[in-house]
C-alpha cells in the first residue's frame, strides 16, 4: 500500500514537471501590444492579458520566405478580429504592424482575414530572442500574406479606416490657387511671416547682408529664392510666397 501511494506521488510529480518544461507555465514576459489609429478606443494590452485572451490554432500553414526555403509551421494566439472588437473597430482598410525597431508593414484587411497574434509557435512560447524564424515574444501570423510580413516583435497595430489609393477615383481638385501644405510644414506653421522666414531660414549658408543687400523685383526674388530652395533652403511652397513678398517690399529696387 505505502509503496503504490510512493509511485503515484512519484508519477504526479513527473507529470507536473514535464508540463512545465512543455511550456504549459506562461512566461514572465513584459511586453505591451497597441492597437491605434482610426478606433473606436485605443487598447493597450500586456503579454498576460493576451495569454488570457482566446487563442486559435493555426495548424500547419506555408510559411513562404523570402530567403531560405519555405516551411511548415503551425502557430497558436490570439485573433487580431479579437482585439479590434475590443478596440472598436468594425470596419478598416488596413493596418500597419509596428515592430519595437520601428520596422513597420502595411497590410490590407483581405491578407488579415485569419491572422493572429502568435504567442506560440509549433506549441512553444515563442522566445523573446534572436532566432531565425521565431523572435518574439509575439508575432502577427497571418496564412494569407508572405512571412515576410509576419512583424515579430510586435508592439502596435495601427488601424487604418480608409485605402491609401481611396480617393484616387475622385477627380483632382483642378487649378487650385492655394497649393496644398506639403508634409514638412502643417497649415499652422505656414503662418510665419517674411521677416521670421528669413531671420530663421536664409541665414543658415550665408550672412544675412548677403540677401539685405540685394534689390530685386518681385520676380527676381522669386528667383533668387528658387534657387536658395534647389539649394537647400528649407521652404515650403507657401512660406516662399511670404517671403518674396516680404523681400520685395523690403529690399526691392
Ligand atoms: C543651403 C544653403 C543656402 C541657404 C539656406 C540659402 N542660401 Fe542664398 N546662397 C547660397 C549659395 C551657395 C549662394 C551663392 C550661389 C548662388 O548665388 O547661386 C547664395 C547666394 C545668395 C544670394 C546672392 C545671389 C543672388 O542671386 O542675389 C542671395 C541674395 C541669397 N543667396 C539669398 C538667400 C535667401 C533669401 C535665402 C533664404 C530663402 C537663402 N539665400 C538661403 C546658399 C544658400
Amino acid at each position: 500500500m505505502k509503496t503504490r501511494s510512493i509511485v503515484l506521488l512519484l508519477v504526479v510529480g513527473l507529470l507536473a514537471a514535464v508540463l512545465t518544461a512543455c511550456g504549459g507555465r506562461t512566461p514572465n514576459v513584459d511586453w505591451y501590444l497597441q492597437v491605434t489609429g482610426d478606433v473606436g478606443a485605443p487598447l493597450t494590452v500586456s503579454y498576460q492579458e493576451l495569454t488570457v485572451m482566446r487563442q486559435v490554432d493555426l495548424t500547419d500553414i506555408l510559411m513562404e520566405k523570402s530567403l531560405g526555403d519555405d516551411v511548415i509551421t503551425s502557430w497558436s494566439g490570439v485573433p487580431v478580429a479579437d482585439l479590434l472588437a475590443q478596440a472598436g473597430v468594425s470596419d478598416y482598410a488596413t493596418i500597419t504592424a509596428v515592430a519595437e525597431d520601428g520596422y513597420a508593414v502595411e497590410i490590407p484587411r483581405e491578407e488579415l482575414q485569419d491572422a493572429i497574434v502568435a504567442l506560440q509557435r509549433d506549441g512553444e512560447w515563442i522566445p523573446n530572442v534572436a532566432d531565425e524564424d521565431g523572435m518574439g515574444p509575439i508575432r502577427l501570423v497571418s496564412p494569407d500574406t508572405p512571412a515576410s510580413r509576419w512583424v515579430f516583435q510586435l508592439q502596435e497595430l495601427r488601424v487604418s479606416a480608409a485605402a491609401p489609393e481611396a480617393d484616387v477615383t475622385e477627380p483632382p481638385p483642378v487649378a487650385e490657387e492655394t497649393p496644398p501644405p506639403t508634409e514638412e510644414a502643417p497649415p499652422e506653421e505656414v503662418a510665419l511671416d517674411g521677416e521670421t522666414l528669413l531671420n530663421e531660414r536664409c541665414a543658415g549658408c550665408h550672412a544675412l547682408a548677403r540677401t539685405t543687400s540685394a534689390q530685386k523685383t518681385e520676380s527676381e526674388w522669386d528667383q533668387t529664392v528658387t534657387r536658395m530652395v534647389n539649394l537647400g533652403a528649407n521652404l515650403t511652397v507657401a512660406e516662399q510666397e511670404i517671403l518674396v513678398r516680404f523681400l520685395a517690399e523690403t529690399y526691392g529696387p
